[in-house]
């Protein structure tokens, strides 16, 4: 008999934190490792924007500093309100949008509001902590597993099967690990399915409810274009919950201000359960944020300019890894898209290591290239994909421009010492 709850017994934990342990180690011992495991940016490559801080600042100078309303400050609501209408032609009205501590309150409020213990929750693998989140609510877990003929988002043909009696369909464009995006056409054919299946359910029963996480929607490279469900079918605003926020737009991790907007009786419940959790981003961040959200100029070019910084990265990573691919090396990438993210496929299990050791599986593929090529990242297993998946996340957010050509000139040294 444990003495804590089954609950707290029974959470996974983070394998990121498990091999940022082992990274950690590493530089103990002196070694020079290439980072790129962390979903979040270097404050001095990637700082946030000066008018934010600035804004930050003055809030605190000027007392803001007691507990903010349930839902949100009205003028932070309201700003958000004209960002995605601006933005993302979205009809949001501020009492449909509720401001948080971050995403993650958000996300764990619309589970806690949505979903009974035992209930069908749909989740596409990999993807990011769903399987958490399903955990806390004593969901039932159908994970789709995607493939890179998708660019790793899931089908409308592989999600329509397990809709019967779901109650949630939880999906996330841009993804995290993946960086890569719905096409409209694959997120049509998903929509359609979801009006249809509601269309069958009687007043008596819960709706199917889409949870669309698109906290990366901002950071778009090249050609790419963010879809989202109302944009597409407006219908869909009665069951679509939205969760985004400034933690990535605006390179804000740690600044924690982060929105959700939907049904309104879906987003009041959720306040209900974030104020007895006390999970309210600070009166000083909301009130900066508002300003800043006001000065439309200064968001826009903000935004250009981390993106260029990150598609620069993402770019010649991948132009890297696609030279070594020409060259016979067994590794692989898609194109950038979005995010911070590039995904990398290493096929080189059942291959030894220089010391004669066989590489049989992903640990131990991740570990090849920790020690021989001084490159950290993670695997797909580790967001909830197949173990034996060979693709990898690569994060640029804690990444020196002019380290890129050493990193890549290591892997390939590590790759030439494959037996
Ligand atoms: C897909 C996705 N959604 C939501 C979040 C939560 O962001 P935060 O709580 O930092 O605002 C993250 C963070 O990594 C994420 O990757």
């Amino acid at each position: 008999m444990s003495n804590v709850s089954q609950l707290a017994n029974t959470l996974i934990p983070s394998e990121i934190i498990k091999l940022g342990n082992e990274i950690s180690e590493r530089i103990k011992q002196g070694n020079k490792i290439y980072n790129f495991t962390i979903g979040d940016f270097d404050p001095s490559i990637f700082p946030i924007p000066t008018l934010l801080e600035q804004e930050i600042i003055q809030a605190y100078q000027h007392k803001k500093t007691n507990y903010p309303p349930a839902n949100g400050i009205s003028e932070l609501r309201q700003e958000v309100s004209h960002w995605i209408k601006r933005k993302l032609n979205l009809d949001y009205d501020p009492g449909s949008i509720l401001i948080s501590g971050g995403g993650r309150p958000l996300i764990y409020a619309a589970y806690r509001t949505l979903c009974d213990a035992g209930e069908k929750i749909i989740y596409p693998v990999p993807s990011w902590n769903n399987n958490h989140y399903t955990h806390f609510v004593d969901g039932k877990h159908i994970c789709i597993e995607t493939s890179v003929e998708n660019n790793f988002l899931p089908t409308a043909e592989s999600l329509i099967p397990h809709f019967k009696d779901a109650t949630l369909l939880a999906l996330c464009s841009p993804l995290n690990p993946t960086g890569t995006v719905f096409s409209k056409e694959q997120l049509i054919k998903i929509c359609e399915a979801v009006i249809e299946e509601n269309k069958n359910r009687t007043s008596q029963q819960k709706p199917l409810y889409i949870l669309y996480d698109q906290i990366y929607w901002t950071l778009t490279h090249g050609e790419t274009i963010h879809y989202h469900p109302v944009g597409l079918y407006p219908e869909l605003s009665a069951y679509t919950i939205y969760i985004d926020g400034i933690s990535k737009s605006f390179c804000a991790t740690g600044v924690r201000v982060g929105w959700a907007y939907g049904p309104s009786e879906v987003i009041d419940k959720m306040k209900g359960i974030l104020s007895h959790i006390g999970a309210w981003s600070p009166m000083a961040e909301q009130t900066a944020t508002a300003n800043f959200l006001k000065n439309e100029e200064a968001v826009d070019t903000f935004l250009a300019s981390t993106n260029n910084k990150l598609a620069a990265r993402l770019t010649l990573i991948y132009e890297g890894i696609k030279q070594l691919k020409s060259e016979g090396y067994p590794i692989d990438a898609i194109s950038p898209m979005a995010a911070m993210y590039l995904t990398l496929r290493f096929s080189i299990k059942n291959k030894k290591d220089p010391e004669g050791n066989l590489i049989s599986n992903t640990a131990e593929m991740t570990s090849f290239l920790l020690q021989y090529a001084s490159l950290a990242i993670v695997p797909f297993s580790a967001f909830g994909a197949n173990k034996e998946s060979e693709w990898y996340r690569l994060s640029v957010g804690t990444c020196p421009i002019d380290e890129i050509p050493i990193m890549l000139e290591k892997l390939k040294a590590a790759l030439d010492r494959l037996q």
